[in-house]
């Protein structure tokens, strides 16, 4: 590319103005004694209508070569003024400290303002205490969908729609018309709802796993009822499943009552099995729980796992038995933390929450 001599001269008048705009920005940075001086000298120079900017606007018409050679230049200038400017101000802005310190207006033995550090909720906790007492047993955990389908929730938990039981779980039903349209499945596993317990999970783990199976499914629930201090719309359960050859009652005994045990940190503490019915197991019980004044709190339902859900799950009843259990984790939190109502932990009261 061959040079024009114009340009060539207008860019080296420029190149000369701008040393000497860099030259008079370094001393006035220097000069500056304060820093609404300091600002003001950033704003003559560097800012976006300073000295700078105005000579970058002037060069418009320069061949394209120099032009280039020009932006160069200005922006070395510009970084090293910058730098000189955060120098100069970091500076400024320590005397001033040390100042302020040295005339008492700082007292430098208050204490510093802690910044607040969030913490777990009491549920949370609860649920992660169990889930390490679980696996301390050999147990994995499990996960299911919170909108779940008919035939998870009810059906291969043997509750066809029929079934009288189905009254045990109020159900919040999913408004289907749109989602029929959309959803295949919703053909052969019927209607969405949101899940009344966890034990749909033992059915998606044992459709995926044969035995031997030892998992625990920690997870949110939902049921359509009016609340009170005992009673919320959604809650924590976790539920348990242990499947394998010759699995009996005496196991589960074994293994609830060591968690009981471990949980409320209490050898001394026995179980108590009463006859109850769940559709999905045979026989069925509640679980009791002593305590030290010698009463029982009801604290879990549990069962041998029924051969129709075996079945359900795609595994062989005639080979296979297990268990299968359900207990509230705010239950669990309730009776540990000594909470009368269960309200307290849905509302998101800090004067609640922070005494966790
Ligand atoms: N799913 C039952 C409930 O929510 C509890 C349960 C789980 C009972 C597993 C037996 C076996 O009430």
């Amino acid at each position: 590319m061959s040079h024009n001599l114009r340009d060539v001269k207008i860019y080296f008048f420029m190149a000369l103005d701008f040393e000497i705009i860099k030259k008079e920005a370094l001393e006035a940075i220097e000069k500056a004694g304060d820093l609404a001086y300091l600002e003001e000298t950033f704003k003559k120079y560097l800012g976006k209508k300073g000295k700078i900017a105005e000579a970058f606007e002037s060069f418009g018409d320069l061949a394209l070569e120099e032009k280039k050679e020009l932006g160069i230049k200005i922006n070395q200038i510009k970084k090293e003024l910058e730098n000189i400017y955060f120098q100069k101000e970091r500076e400024l802005k320590d005397i001033l400290i040390k100042q302020k310190v040295g005339q008492g207006s700082a007292d430098i033995l208050l204490p510093g303002i802690k910044p607040e550090i969030g913490h777990l909720h009491p549920i949370t906790k609860v649920k992660r205490e169990a889930e390490e007492i679980f696996k301390s047993m050999g147990f994995e955990i499990a996960q299911g969908p919170e909108v779940e389908t008919e035939w998870y929730n009810f059906d291969a938990l043997n509750i066809p729609d029929w079934h009288p039981a189905r009254d045990m779980w109020d159900t919040f039903w999913l408004r289907q018309s749109e989602l029929k349209m959309k959803n295949e499945k919703i053909k052969t596993e019927g209607k969405l709802l949101l899940r009344t317990h966890t034990s749909p999970v033992q059915i998606r783990y044992m459709e995926k796993h044969q035995p031997p199976i030892k998992i625990i499914a920690p997870g949110r629930v939902f049921r359509y009822e009016a609340t009170d201090a005992s009673h919320e719309m959604q809650f924590y359960q976790i539920e348990g499943l242990m499947v394998a050859e010759n699995i009996s009652v005496a196991n589960f005994k074994a293994i609830i009552q060591a968690f009981f045990q471990k949980f409320f940190d209490d050898k001394n503490i026995k179980i108590r099995l009463r006859p109850s019915y769940f559709p999905f197991t045979e026989p069925s019980f509640e679980i009791d729980v002593s305590k030290p004044d010698g009463t029982w709190m009801e604290l879990a339902g549990a069962g041998m796992v029924h051969p129709s859900v075996l079945k359900a799950g795609k595994i062989d009843a005639n080979k296979y038995t297990g268990f299968a259990f359900g207990m509230g984790l705010d239950r669990l939190a309730m009776i540990k933390y000594k909470i009368n109502d269960i309200r307290l932990f849905y509302q998101n009261d800090l004067r609640f929450l922070n005494q966790f």
